[in-house]
């Protein structure tokens, strides 16, 4: 089969910048799809970060006038990843967040540093760069949203393109006085193209204009055409819908392997489960839980927001105390939930714990000593943590939306008789079935046997790259093949 030539764009990477799963997914997939005959270089903005992983790179291509200065794409290896970095001080030459400035709110020029990510994907999916032709340009969510429109209202041949929509909520809208600013023409300016209710949409334009659309997983390609998921977009979602798909993400087995994680104090695997223990010992000791190896202990990892549910899990707190169960906490978010999961630990010393932040080394021992991990999602494209729970032996406990309604198998009762069910699957998301969740999962607690089956599971599902990318590939064959440029 001839290999492809795919261009990845995308406002994160993960080992080098990452808010959350989008860095992950965008950092994992080329290694993947490189098994598949697909090879991926990613194209994303030139932050500190990024700049100082590629050292002595090459500059392929200059675009001597982008937005009120010039740039560069610069290329270049950082670990597996083949990087282009868009090298353009005066949008990106910031530290720290990617979005937001050090008083916490959106740079003021979101909208000019992501459209030139976008032009730059273009010039290069037109062939700018001789030596690197694209078949496809892959844009991943509103700050790669752009790149399809570039494409489609510039001239000559061009890469096919696909739009992924890792959260839908994240739209990128800015004003429609931006339109001859950003370079594209009056006739853009249309339902069909990038206006969105008066405004220009990135995602929009994105969903309207590309050749494929993907979103996480099935269930979500499915809620995101309805009202009350599709965030003002299901109307033409529902239009798109022969073009859109959805695709499971998966967790990097190379980052995320109990059995040789250099980031917990003992490795383990289904077949040596009691090592567990040592975890979960360390973990009670590090957030100053009782040293009790009999305690339920519930872990979250999660941004502390309203999609994550976590004002539910917030009011829920009395049936963890009710299972006199433990819960440990790591997370950051909205400042009222930050506050409050806090007090609540202050009232419940020796059984919760709350870690405002973001700890990277934390997560992997929260979900190796944990033994079950909360996400009562409201809605949930995919969902990595679930994942990485299921591969660490920490039961899911989650809500029956997108991804997580995907990934868990509910360990009902004839689910059991059957020998399957990997976690706790509630609907819908309220307070009450969330505390009936945490009920029913104490009760399984008190089995240990049964217990000790749906752990073991949980640990052999498969959650890799390797199914994923080889739908990924599929679809960029299928793509290129039915749809020549
Ligand atoms: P989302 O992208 O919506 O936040 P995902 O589950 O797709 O949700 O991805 C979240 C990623 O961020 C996971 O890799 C998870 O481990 C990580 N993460 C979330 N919160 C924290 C935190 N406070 N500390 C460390 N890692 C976190
Ligand atoms: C988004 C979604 C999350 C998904 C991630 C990676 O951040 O909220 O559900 O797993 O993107 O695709």
């Amino acid at each position: 089969m001839k290999p492809l030539a795919v261009l990845s764009v995308a406002s994160e990477v993960f080992p080098l910048v990452k808010t959350g799963g989008l860095g992950d997914v965008v950092g994992a997939l080329p290694a993947a799809l490189a098994h598949e005959g697909v090879a991926v270089r990613t194209l994303v903005p030139g932050y500190p970060a990024v700049l100082a992983a590629i050292p002595h790179p090459d500059v392929v291509y200059a675009l001597p006038r982008l937005f009120g200065g010039a740039a560069r794409l610069l290329a270049g290896r950082a670990g597996e990843l083949d990087l282009l970095a868009l090298d353009a001080p005066h949008l990106y030459g910031r530290p720290g967040n990617p979005y937001l400035g050090p008083d916490g709110r959106e740079w003021p020029d979101n909208a000019l540093r992501f459209a030139a990510l976008a032009r730059a994907a273009a010039e290069l999916g037109r062939g700018a760069v001789p030596a690197f032709h694209p078949d496809i340009v892959h844009a991943h969510d509103w700050q790669a949203g752009l790149a399809p429109a570039f494409l489609h209202y510039g001239t000559g041949p061009h890469a096919r393109t696909v739009m992924t929509v890792h959260n839908l909520a994240f739209q990128g809208q800015f004003p429609h006085e931006l339109l001859a600013k950003l370079g594209l023409p009056t006739r853009a300016f249309a339902v069909d193209g990038v206006e969105y209710y008066g405004s220009i949409g990135y995602l929009k334009a994105g969903l309207a204009l590309a050749d494929r659309i993907t979103t996480v997983s099935p269930t979500y390609a499915g809620e995101i055409r309805t009202p009350e998921l599709g965030m003002g977009l299901d109307g033409l979602l529902r239009t798109r819908a022969p073009v859109l798909s959805g695709i499971l993400n998966g967790i990097d087995d190379s980052v995320w392997n109990p059995a040789t994680d250099p980031l917990l104090p003992a490795a383990f695997d289904a077949r040596q489960l009691p090592r567990r223990g040592a975890n979960k010992s360390a973990l009670q000791a590090r957030f100053g839980l009782a040293p009790d190896p009999g305690a339920l202990l519930f872990g979250v990892v999660s941004r502390l927001t309203w999609q994550k549910g976590m004002d539910l899990l917030h009011e829920a707190l009395p049936a963890i105390d009710r299972a006199h169960a433990q819960l440990v906490v790591l997370g950051a978010g909205d400042k009222p939930l930050e506050h409050a999961f806090t007090a609540a630990a202050a009232h419940r010393r020796g059984r919760m714990a709350t870690l405002i932040g973001y700890d990277e080394a934390l997560a992997h021992l929260v979900q190796a000593g944990s033994d079950a991990l909360l996400l009562p999602s409201r809605f949930e494209p995919c969902g990595l943590t679930q994942l990485c729970a299921l591969r660490y032996g920490s039961l899911p406990v989650v809500a029956r939306v997108g991804g997580l309604a995907d990934t868990v198998i509910d360990a009902n009762e004839m689910a059991l008789a059957a020998s399957a069910g990997t976690g706790i699957v509630f609907s819908p998301v309220s307070r009450e079935t969330l505390e009936i969740a945490i009920d029913r999962t104490a009760a399984l607690w008190k089995t240990p046997v049964v217990w000790r089956r749906v752990q073991v599971r949980a640990m052999s599902t498969d959650v890799g790259w390797t199914r994923p990318a080889k739908r990924y590939a599929a679809l960029y064959r299928d793509l290129v093949a039915h749809d020549p440029a």
